[in-house]
């Protein structure tokens, strides 16, 4: 297993649709144990493989709390069946937009249909932070990040931060 670089915002591969995967062979599974560790070591609770700039359609995701035991689960191919038309808020971050909140509205259950670690077909009925966590990855299969659904004025600043941090740690001289 290795720990891979998480790309930030601005970067135009997190806004690129991913693929879906053909098998689940093992090259998917090392992948995913790859995105895992990545994932812990960052202390997220979610990841796509674009984040580490492969663009196929995997997550991984822990939303266990940090005393209890790990939980991680793995998404291939994974397909929203039914969304609620009621929805939920949380405030969301993301390890592609670092240092960055904003409450964000979502379907508050959803069905999930996707391939598992193995290549099983599986069905699973989210809720809760669950549901808002498989659908915040989701988008980023799509090229979608959370703070495309924040105002215009909101969204820019943001991203104005973020060059401005990616800029001062390029040129970072030691
Ligand atoms: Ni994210």
């Amino acid at each position: 297993m290795a720990i891979k670089k998480i790309l930030t915002e601005p970067n135009k591969i997190l806004r690129q649709v991913s693929k879906s995967v053909e098998k689940v062979t093992k090259e998917e599974q090392l992948l995913m144990d790859d995105m895992l560790e990545t994932m812990y070591h960052a202390n997220g609770i979610g990841l796509a493989a674009i984040q580490i700039g492969i663009p196929k359609r995997i997550i991984v995701m822990d939303i266990s709390k940090g005393d209890e035991k790990k939980n991680p689960m793995y998404f291939v191919n994974p397909i929203i069946n039914n969304k609620n038309k009621e929805l939920s808020t949380y405030e969301e971050g993301c390890l592609s937009v670092p240092n960055q909140f904003a409450e964000v509205d979502r379907p508050a259950t959803c069905e999930v249909e996707y391939l598992d670690y193995s290549g099983a077909k599986k069905l699973l009925k989210a809720t809760g932070l669950l549901a808002t966590c498989i659908q915040h990855e989701m988008d980023h299969l799509e090229g979608i990040l959370f703070i495309d659904y924040l105002s215009k004025l909101k969204k820019s600043m943001i991203i104005k931060k973020l060059s401005k941090q990616k800029k001062s740690s390029e040129t970072l001289v030691i």
